[in-house]
This record gives C-alpha cells, structure tokens and sequence, in this order.
C-alpha cells in the first residue's frame, strides 16, 4: 500500500522545512514513510560550500547498509557503515570501496526550504 502511494509521489516534489538547520559539512536523513513497511528514505548533503545534494540513503553496495546522517566524512563523503564505504554526494561515485553509485534527486533550496523532486 505505502509502495503505491509512493509511487504517486514520483516524478513530484517533496518540500522539506528548516533548511538553514542543516550546517556545512553534514547531512540529515527525511523519511517518507516507515523503510520495513515499502516507505524509503533519503539523505540530503549539505557541502562546506553550501550546496546541497539530496540521496536514496539506501546503499547501492546491496547489504542492507543505510548512508549516515551527521558531519560528512573528510567534509565531504557520506558513509555507510556497513562496510565503511564512501561516496560523493556531488556525483553519487563510490570514492571508497566498489559498487554502483547513488541514486540521486534533484534538489534546489529557496525560501528556506528543500525543494526535491523524486
Ligand atoms: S552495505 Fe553499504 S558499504 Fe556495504
């Protein structure tokens, strides 16, 4: 039931409060429903230069991993802990380790909110 109500929700915009909460060099996860019942979750990235980049936190590496919130790795890799495996929210590339890249959205910040379109 929540999978087909997500699957409304693609190709749509989700609008996300408090952006100037997220600090430099950080991340943040938003759920969009419970993961174990079909919701998912995703990672938005705030870069020390400010710009922001929003991510499925599920780990493309396939083991069940989920990429962590809080101070981004070497200010600028999320990690999964699962493996430790790194990647760039810039490109979505693993950067540590070997498996596919991220699944990324497009994201844009205005008027103190995140605009994503999933
Ligand atoms: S499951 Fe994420 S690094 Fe292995």
């Amino acid at each position: 039931m929540l999978r087909r109500l997500l699957r409304l929700f693609q190709r749509s915009h989700i609008v996300v409060p408090n952006a100037a909460e997220l600090e430099p060099g950080t991340a943040r996860t938003i759920k969009l429903g419970e993961v174990h019942e079909g919701g998912t979750e995703l990672l938005i990235c705030r870069m020390p230069d400010g710009r922001v980049h929003a991510m499925d936190s599920e780990c493309p590496h396939g083991h069940g991993g989920r990429l962590m919130p809080g101070p981004l790795v070497d200010g600028r890799y999320v990690e999964c802990p699962m493996h430790n495996f790194h990647f760039d929210p810039k490109s979505g590339r693993v950067e540590r380790g070997v498996c596919p890249s991220l699944r990324r959205f497009a994201i844009r910040e205005q008027d103190g909110e995140f605009h994503i379109s999933i």
